[in-house]
Order: structure tokens, then sequence, then C-alpha cells
């Protein structure tokens, strides 16, 4: 199978080291990629939002199959026109997409299907949001509609700080997706990343895992696109995985097939482990990243048959198989990051490898031969170990073979797994 892959962050660097080892794959190109991709695939210079030039590609290389690792193409309805032009995809259309692109469009599949979720009201204007939110109270969440890279989200302990983010998203500081606000009813308990792949029929649940989202050491300061993770999740029980497929995935599948827009891809949940169960905080439809990285870590099935199954239809019968090891990933990143950081730094060296670590690259570049830092989060320290503490130990230890002057790390990814352990 000649397969083209879309991205070039650390989840499509793991993606493509995991498609790279199967024995159904003839040839793997990557569009735009990274250096950590250009070591697994043939790197295309293609301008992903041009749908037209990527169909001309395919049907000149004549690739078999697609795999659109971010949510941005897939919002902008690259599934569909590849669709269209007979090429198999892995991802959503753009219709059912909305599951990640309209916090709102998801919240109301959800009040139709009594999928458990945070009680909710959609509004297009500042005076009616804030007259909820007064009668509500706080501790209450404030969402920027559409996609807002992860910063759309605030999570208003005081009532004031709830009031400021209403008028925030309507003076337009999300641009577009700020046009409608959710505000949502304050969920605690444990968050839970859930991963499970869906033909639009079938579902076939991965695995779990947890991300770190704050910047700082002990979830402090910003909201990130993610500083580290780790799989399995051990709040997601046997018993939570079965809740969440019947109450929160099987009827998600039903609604968008009844509305016609049935989802062929992957379901990435964002739940909150509450006392009542789990709770859908929201969906993506994409793998995480970099939950995509731990995932990859411990399957030990070939991922490619089962995605091209999730595109194709045929995903019933199918299985997949996992380690049973914790996988840890710890992400390093710019100095500043999440604000803004300089660009170009030298990484001097990378940790060599070892069995049961990997390095994925995320915003790396060649530069005149060397390899500099060129974005935010810049490699994932990736191990594998028999608990959470020896694979944060072994991903610990390789972080030390990164030779990066202006990178940092967050020092305690997995901890709440590593304090279940000790308990
Ligand atoms: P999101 O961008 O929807 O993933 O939200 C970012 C983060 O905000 C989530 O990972 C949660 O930590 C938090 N969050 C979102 N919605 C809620 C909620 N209803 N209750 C509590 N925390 C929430
Ligand atoms: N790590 C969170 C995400 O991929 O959205």
């Amino acid at each position: 199978m000649k397969v083209l892959l879309i991205g070039s962050g650390g989840r499509e660097h793991a993606l493509a080291w995991k498609i790279a080892q199967s024995p159904k794959l003839t040839r793997l190109y990557a569009a735009p990629g990274n250096p950590g991709i250009a070591e697994e695939a043939t790197l295309v210079a293609l301008d992903t939002d041009n749908h037209s030039d990527v169909v001309a590609f395919c049907l000149k290389e004549a690739i078999d199959f697609v795999v659109v690792g971010p949510e941005g193409p897939l919002v902008a309805g690259l599934a569909d026109v590849l669709r269209a032009a007979g090429i198999a995809v892995f991802g959503p259309s753009a219709a059912a997409a909305q599951l990640e692109g309209s916090k709102g469009f998801t919240k109301d599949l959800c009040a139709r299907y009594a999928i458990p979720t945070g009680a909710y009201g959609r509004f297009t204007d500042a005076e009616t949001a804030k007259a909820y939110v007064r009668a509500e109270g706080a501790p209450i969440v404030i969402k920027a509609d559409g996609l807002a890279a992860g910063k759309g989200v605030t999570v208003a302990m005081e009532l004031d700080e709830a009031l400021a983010a209403i008028d925030d998203c309507f003076d337009g500081a999300f641009g577009a997706a700020g046009a409608e606000v959710v505000v949502e009813a304050y969920l605690d308990g444990e968050e839970a990343s859930f991963f499970c792949l869906s033909d639009g029929k079938t579902a076939l649940a991965l695995a779990s895992a947890q991300d770190h989202k704050r910047v700082g050491d002990g979830d402090t300061g910003p909201n990130t696109g993610g500083m580290g993770a780790y799989s399995p999740a051990p709040v997601m029980t046997p018993e939570m995985t079965e809740r969440t497929m019947k109450e929160i995935i099987e009827p998600t599948m039903r609604g968008m097939a009844e509305s016609g827009h049935a989802f062929s891809g992957v379901f990435f949940a964002g739940l909150m482990i509450t006392a009542k169960g789990p709770e859908l905080i929201e969906y993506n439809v994409r793998f995480g990243d970099p939950e995509c990285q731990v995932l990859m870590m411990r399957m030990k099935s070939d991922l490619l048959p089962l995605l091209h199954a999730a595109a194709t239809g045929t995903l019933a019968g199918m299985d997949a198989e996992w380690r049973d090891e914790t996988a840890l990933t710890v992400v390093m990143a710019s100095k500043g990051y999440p604000g803004a950081y300089d660009k170009n730094t030298p990484i001097a060296a990378l940790p060599d490898a070892s069995a049961g670590t990997k390095v994925f690259h995320a915003g790396t570049a060649m530069k005149d031969g060397g390899l500099v830092a060129t974005g935010g989060r810049v490699l994932n320290v990736t191990a594998i170990g028999e608990s959470a503490s020896a694979a944060k130990a072994l991903a610990y230890a390789a972080v030390d073979g990164v030779s990066w002057d202006n990178g940092f790390y967050r020092h305690d990814i997995g901890w709440r797994a590593v304090a279940r352990e000790k308990a």
C-alpha cells in the first residue's frame, strides 16, 4: 500500500514510525513532514491547504491511502475532496469534523442523545451569556465555539473571571472562533483521554492516556497543547471504558449516522471521570498530540490495516493489541512557549537510540546541516517501562541526553500515575 501522511508534528512522527513498520506498506510519503518523519518517509513539499494539489499528487503517485494527522485539514474538508477523487482517507468529513470544530454542535448532539456532559448554554451576544453565568454562578466554564488552538477555554473559579472571559470572546480574542460562546457547568473529577476508531458503523476501542496541559510543574501556568502524556490512564478502568463506549461513543456514532454524517476516523474523547462516571468534556476528531506518541509505543498490532479499515467501513471483526506496560512522553519546548519564543535555536545532540525509548520530532528543521528548533513544542522524548515510574525514569534519562540550550520541559510528567503506584 502506498500511503501519504499529512502533518508535521510529533503525532505524525509517531504515526509515520508505526506505519513504517507495517508489512503492508510499500511506500510512505509525508507532507510537509519534519526531520524525524524524514527517517521513515519521503517528504513532499505540498501545501496541504491547497486540496487540489494534494489530490493531484495522490493521482500522480497512485497513492492508495491518505492518513490525515491534524484537525485543521479535516475541518477544512480535505477528506471530502480526497474521497470524491476516489482515494481512501483516514479522517472524518468536514461535516463530521464539526464534533471538534464546533463545541455547540457537540453539546446539542449530547443533549439529543442523552450523552453525559455538563449542562450548557449557547450564546451569540455578551449580555445574554452574562445573565446566564450570573444565574448559574461560579465555578463555570466559558468556551469559544470554534477552533482556537486549545486556547479558547476559561475554567473560571470566580464570577468576575467568567464575565471577563465572555467579553474576551466577543471582543475577538479568538477571532471567528469566538463569535459564539458556549457556557458549561464545571465538572469535578480526574481527566482522561480515550481513543476509539470508527468506520461509521463499528467502533473499536483503542486505549486511554492522560495529558498534562499546563506549562509548569505541579499543573501550574497557562494551558498548552500538552507538555507530556502517558498511557494507559489508570483512572480508565475496564468499567469506565465500557461505560464510555456505551454511554458516550455509541450514541455519538448513532447520532452522527442519523444526521447523515457518519463518523469515520478516530474519536478522541476528552473525559472527566466524575463521581457519576465518565462525562464528555469535548471531542477531537484526530489523535492527540502528544497522546498519540504514547499510544503508538504501546500498540502491538499493525496500525496500517486498522486505519485503513476505519477509512473503508471494514472495522467489524478487527482487534487492536496493546503492550501492558506504561508508555510516557516528555515534551521539550522552546523557552517562552506557549508565549513567544526564539526560532532556529540549535539542538546540538539527541540521546543515543536505545531499546524502549524513542525521540519523536515535532517543531524541528534542518538548517545548514544541523538540527534546529523551529516550533513551540519541539521534541517528544518517549519511553516504555514496566510501570509509570519505570517509564518516567527511562524517559527523563533520555531527556538528559538532549543538548539544547533553549529547551525546557516539565519534571513531573506522570505524577498522578506514579503517586498511585506509591500509594
Ligand atoms: P478543552 O479545550 O475543551 O479541552 O478544555 C481545556 C481544559 O479545560 C480541559 O482539558 C479541562 O481541563 C478544562 N475543562 C473544559 N471543560 C471543563 C468543564 N466543563 N469542567 C471542568 N474543566 C473543564
Ligand atoms: N494534547 C491535546 C490535544 O492533542 O488536543
